[in-house]
């Protein structure tokens, strides 16, 4: 029999179906036998997981690792170090860096600092906005992992597309079938809201709500659905923070809309009864609501109306993030590393199952954006990129202690949390052993591209005289410039 790297005996193995006790072997980075502890392969290392729950690790579709651009509040390094000591091995990393992702150019400089620096692997937005719509197609071809639409501006300040530009954005990407993660937020309402407000004097942390009502996430999330319907486009809803937003979302399912959801921690778990206490630590776009909302998300997530728990990572210093006056404070706070702490917790207190927490973090992502079974499954052929957790440990959540550089102040710290992970493999290497990181894996991260099996796309509309009258300025330019 071929020897393996590694052989885990002794654990629980988790799926979204079932939890079953058993032995998983690993060679060159790959599953190569699961099941009794006998049939294994003899190994270079056998690691007893003797109390311990083997979950696919997860995939956060929605992190902000801030390079190039912003390495005051995060450089690659210190985001991935953060996605493995909690138990994250796959990230897809958004474009509102400097320069932004928004060109082939901007596409390979990311790519670099990316290879020479992450713990795990990654996927690369492309940026879809108001100005690149003629870049999208080249984007596609360099392996961004999907594209990311602001249609309400938000840190970077870059200009959100008009419902025009995004109508041919989604008629160009459509055919290659990747998905477009939308920020879905509408920008006139809330420019709007913002200068009433301003004018009446408000500075308050609450303000901030009112700028961004609800209405201002459903009317986006439909009429994105809109255009998805027409053009045959995939799109993904990030961040969804309300009750209100899953019925549109619920509709776009039914009439056969390729929408995929997410929420994030912060939107279970935090409501308007915080704000009190946190004041401007807790602004982030969209804002934490009621606590109706919170328990309507709960359900969505049960009932599979949100497909997946993301964290939006987004690091800012602390002096950035507290302000009197709330307009002024950096919008969001880091989350890649507590996500699965919180969530176990959550797991412990019976809000979700343990197969549900491997089907939201794990498995959905994996299949929205094509890479399963590869990833989020512990099967034969795929990856090994496995999260080992004690699910009876216990700590405190300490913004001093997170691995995001100088991003450390979150609304999270001083919580119980009860879950924890305590290895992490990528691809069948430790990124993170007994709770500590392994410093000789950085670099060692690669970019996703090239896993991505994503189902055929078809097209379903687009404008033809558009397109013939778009080929003929492009003709033009390439006389003119030749
Ligand atoms: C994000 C950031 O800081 O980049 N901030 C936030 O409040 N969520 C941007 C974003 O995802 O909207
Ligand atoms: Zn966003």
């Amino acid at each position: 029999m071929t020897q393996a790297d590694l052989v885990i005996i002794n654990g629980s193995v988790v799926s979204h179906e079932a939890t079953q006790k058993a032995a998983i072997a690993i060679r060159d980075g790959k599953i190569i036998a699961v099941g009794e502890e006998s049939s294994m392969p003899p190994a270079k290392e056998v690691l007893d997981a003797k109390g311990l729950h083997l979950l696919p690790a997860a995939i956060d579709v929605h992190v902000h690792f801030r390079q190039p651009g912003y390495t005051h509040k995060e450089t690659w390094e210190s985001g991935t170090a953060a996605a493995a000591m909690g138990g994250v091995t796959t990230v897809f990393e958004m474009p509102n860096t400097n320069p932004p992702t928004a060109t082939p150019e901007a596409f390979a400089e990311k790519l670099k600092l990316a290879e020479q620096q992450a713990y795990v692997d990654f996927g690369l937005y492309g940026l879809m906005a108001e100005d690149n719509v003629d870049q999208l197609e080249a984007l596609a071809g360099c392996g961004v992992i999907g594209f990311k639409c602001f249609m309400g501006n938000t840190f970077g300040n870059l200009p959100s597309p008009s419902t025009g530009a995004m109508l041919e954005a989604f008629e160009r990407v459509a055919p290659y079938g990747l998905r477009t993660s939308l920020h879905a937020e509408t920008a006139s309402i809330m420019a709007w809201r913002y200068e009433r407000l301003r004018a009446a004097g408000r500075n308050d942390a609450l303000a901030h709500i009112a700028a961004r009502p609800d209405v201002v996430a459903v009317e986006a999330v439909s009429r994105a659905a809109i255009l998805a319907e027409w053009t045959g486009a995939r799109i993904h809803v990030l961040h969804v923070s309300s009750a209100a937003e899953l019925r549109p979302m619920r509709e776009a399912k039914q009439r056969g809309v390729d929408i995929t959801s997410e929420t994030c921690p912060h939107y279970l778990m935090m409501d308007t009864r915080d704000y009190a206490s946190l004041g401007s630590l807790m602004r982030v776009n969209p804002p934490i609501r009621e606590a109706s909302d919170s328990e309507s998300l709960w359900e969505a997530v049960r009932d599979g109306t949100l497909d997946m728990i993301a964290t939006d990572h987004a690091p800012h210093t602390p002096s950035e993030q507290h302000n009197e006056v709330i307009w002024e404070a950096d919008c969001g706070f880091p989350g890649v590393e507590t996500q699965m702490p919180l969530m176990l917790t959550a797991v412990n207190k019976e809000q979700i199952t343990l197969q549900e927490y491997v089907r939201i973090s794990a498995v959905a992502p994996a299949k929205a954006w094509g890479l399963y079974p590869r990833k989020g499954s512990l099967t034969i052929g795929a990856d090994a990129d496995i999260t080992l957790v004690d699910l009876a440990r216990q700590e405190v959540i300490d913004q001093e202690s997170l691995h995001s550089y100088r991003a450390r102040a979150t609304p999270f710290h001083g919580w119980n949390v009860k879950g924890l992970p305590v290895h992490t493999l990528v691809r069948g290497r430790f990124v993170m052993r007994d709770r500590k990181l392994q410093s000789d894996a950085k670099g060692s991260g690669l970019s996703v591209k090239r896993v991505q099996q994503m189902p055929i796309a078809q097209l379903a509309n687009s404008d033809k005289t558009l397109a013939a009258e778009v080929a003929k300025v492009a003709a033009k330019r390439e006389v003119l410039t030749s």
